[in-house]
């Protein structure tokens, strides 16, 4: 921040806390400006030093930096052949002594001095820089990383995601790539990275303030378990012509070119990844078209077959996965058309990708993804309808009784967290436990490996997901006495020898000491003599149970995070958005 005009920086690695202690053992008046970014270590370990801003030897310029500078070696090198000192390990240091030596090329102009600092660079950043010799404005650039500003009144704001500022304002205007914007309390003005005039996209964000808040609940990520009833509504809402078709406004890729699709690869990462492999099952159950789902990271260097008659589509949340963005960069330059299913408007994946399904679960702020997965996988479920309905699979009054169904899951989903308490207490109970698998078949698969994910990024246990038929190749193995066991029973109103397979890997895995825990359909009493103990869920249809049998297992990890006393909402090690590669 700048105070009486003299630049003071304040860093502490590890929580926000830790700043806020030492800020409040060391209170400073603010000039009106600042800047603060929590970084995920990419270049030397999280240390006080490592940590953001970093300012060059005279303390005239601080710099915040979102992203890996790829060529920062060899600028440092330079700098230190130049005389240049640096005092921390890290990549983003060089820009703020690159940004010093500009200031005084340029006269002490912050925005003159990022142009050629930011031409220098390769990679992905997103900097922003406040300096002693411009005290009233704030300079930011951006290349393949998210920079969005939030335009109030008598002031403005510069995040990465709009979440950061709508409890101020709802106005943000998003940038592009290779631009440099310049903010006053009052002011803004972009250029690209040789100083042409240039111009961001306006728009209002559509989310609730509130939405930034815990509204009375212990964490973000209990909020959000308890908002994806709404989330679904609102991923649903509005997707039927008054003929009763289902529309899909925003897929603006010619119909032609949808009809002559003869493969769908989902890219995703992580929890998004396995909303893909969830959607798999019923794209390829409503369309008949082959569909491959794959990590985003391991997508682009595989050398794909992927062709014109390829349909790309990526899940995020963020819409700012790096890995994610690459991988839909990969599909179009091989000729690919691609939709982006996303939770953030203006985001990069969406603003690069042909077109966008946007999911509407408003803002996910707990790292732990939760709305976003469910909704997630209603948007590709939409997306599935509408091909089967264009392409003749499906006749209209089928996608329409589908669609019905889909529209009864929020009520559902929230008959399941009427019993949240019951499912939390259960989780508090076992938080002793050091390892707890996860089976399941067919969708209720994704959804074993999506409850492991949960537990092991906010719970810090060994947990694996297994599709249940897999256990007797191998993960048998590991059961023994004690070893708690999640079952994702399938209905047995729909493929009945899903059913009856899976009550026979309860028993197999019961028979070896395992203690089971079922989440199974009301009514569906078969389960009964083999489970320790049973969650049950509303009947659905096979496809969209992983809407409701995701739930206990979010609330589970919930709990035991709770339990263990960790942060549910920040996970150690772990980002919201992963903007690096
Ligand atoms: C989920 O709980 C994780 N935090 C993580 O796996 C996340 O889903 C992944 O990084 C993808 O993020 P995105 O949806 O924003 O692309």
């Amino acid at each position: 921040m700048l105070s009486d005009g003299k630049l003071q920086t304040e860093k502490r690695a590890g929580k926000l806390a830790n700043l806020r202690a030492a800020l409040q053992a060391n209170p400073r008046s603010a000039d009106g400006i600042g800047i603060g970014h929590t970084r995920w270590a990419t270049h030397g370990a999280p240390t006080d030093g490592n940590a953001h801003p970093h300012v060059d030897e005279m303390n005239r310029v601080a710099v915040v930096h979102n992203g890996i500078i790829e060529n920062f070696a060899q600028l440092r090198m330079e700098l230190e052949e130049r005389g240049c000192k640096f005092r921390s390990e890290t990549d983003t240091e060089v820009v703020a002594h690159m940004l010093s030596e500009q200031l005084t090329e340029h006269n002490g102009d912050l925005g003159a001095a990022m142009r050629p600092v930011c031409r220098r660079l390769e990679g992905a950043f997103t900097l922003v820089a406040i300096s002693e010799d411009d005290p009233g404005l704030v300079v930011a650039a951006r290349r393949n990383s998210p920079l969005v500003v939030g335009r109030g009144n008598g002031e403005n704001f510069l995040a990465s995601d709009v979440a950061a500022f709508i409890a101020h304002t709802r106005d943000a205007i998003e940038l592009g790539q290779d631009q440099v914007v310049t903010i006053t309390a009052d002011s803004h003005s972009i250029t690209d990275f040789d100083g042409n005039p240039s111009e961001g996209k306006e728009f209002r964000v559509m989310w609730d303030a509130a939405a930034a808040e815990k509204g009375g609940y212990p964490s973000f990520m209990e909020k959000e378990i308890h908002e994806q009833p709404a989330a679904i509504d609102q991923t649903l809402m509005g997707r039927l012509d008054t003929a009763g078709r289902l529309v899909l406004d925003e897929l603006n890729i010619d119909e032609s070119v949808l009809r002559s699709v003869d493969k769908i690869v989902v890219v995703a990462c992580g929890t998004a990844y396995h909303s893909g492999l969830v959607a798999k099952y019923a794209i390829e159950h409503w369309c008949r078209i082959p569909t491959e789902v794959e990590l985003a990271h391991e997508f682009r260097y595989r050398d794909p077959i992927v062709n014109e008659k390829t349909l790309v589509v990526s899940l995020s949340q963020s819409g700012e996965t790096m890995d994610t963005i690459m991988a839909v960069r990969h599909a179009r330059e091989q000729g690919a058309k691609t939709v982006a299913i996303c939770n953030t408007n203006g985001s990069t994946i969406p603003r690069e990708s042909d077109a966008v399904i946007y999911t509407h679960a408003g803002p996910e702020i707990a790292v732990a993804s939760t709305k976003a997965f469910l909704s997630q996988i209603a948007a590709a479920y939409l997306l599935g309808l509408y091909l089967a309905q264009l392409r003749g699979n499906k006749f209209a009054d089928e996608v329409a009784d589908i669609l019905a169904e889909l529209n009864t899951m929020g009520a559902k989903i929230q008959q399941v967290l009427d019993g949240a308490a019951e499912i939390k207490a259960f989780g508090t109970s076992m938080a002793d436990a050091t390892s707890v698998l996860f089976l399941g078949r067919h969708v209720g698969f994704p959804v074993a490996l999506e409850g492991a994910l949960k537990l092991k990024e906010i719970a810090y246990i060994h947990a694996e997901g297994f599709a249940a038929g897999e256990l007797k190749h191998g993960p048998i193995a590991l059961i023994e006495p004690g070893q708690p066991v999640f079952v994702v029973v399938p209905s047995r109103r729909g493929r009945d020898s899903l059913h009856a397979k899976i009550v026979s890997n309860i028993q197999e895995i019961r028979a070896r000491g395992a203690v089971t825990i079922c989440i199974a359909e009301e009514g569906d009493e078969a389960v009964t003599p083999y489970a320790d103990h049973v969650i049950r869920v509303p009947q659905s249809p096979t496809l969209l149970a992983p809407l409701l049998t995701t739930v206990p297992l979010q609330l589970f990890a919930c709990a035991m995070a709770e339990a263990k006393g960790y942060d549910v909402d920040q996970p150690r090690n772990l980002a919201k958005s992963v903007t690096v590669e």
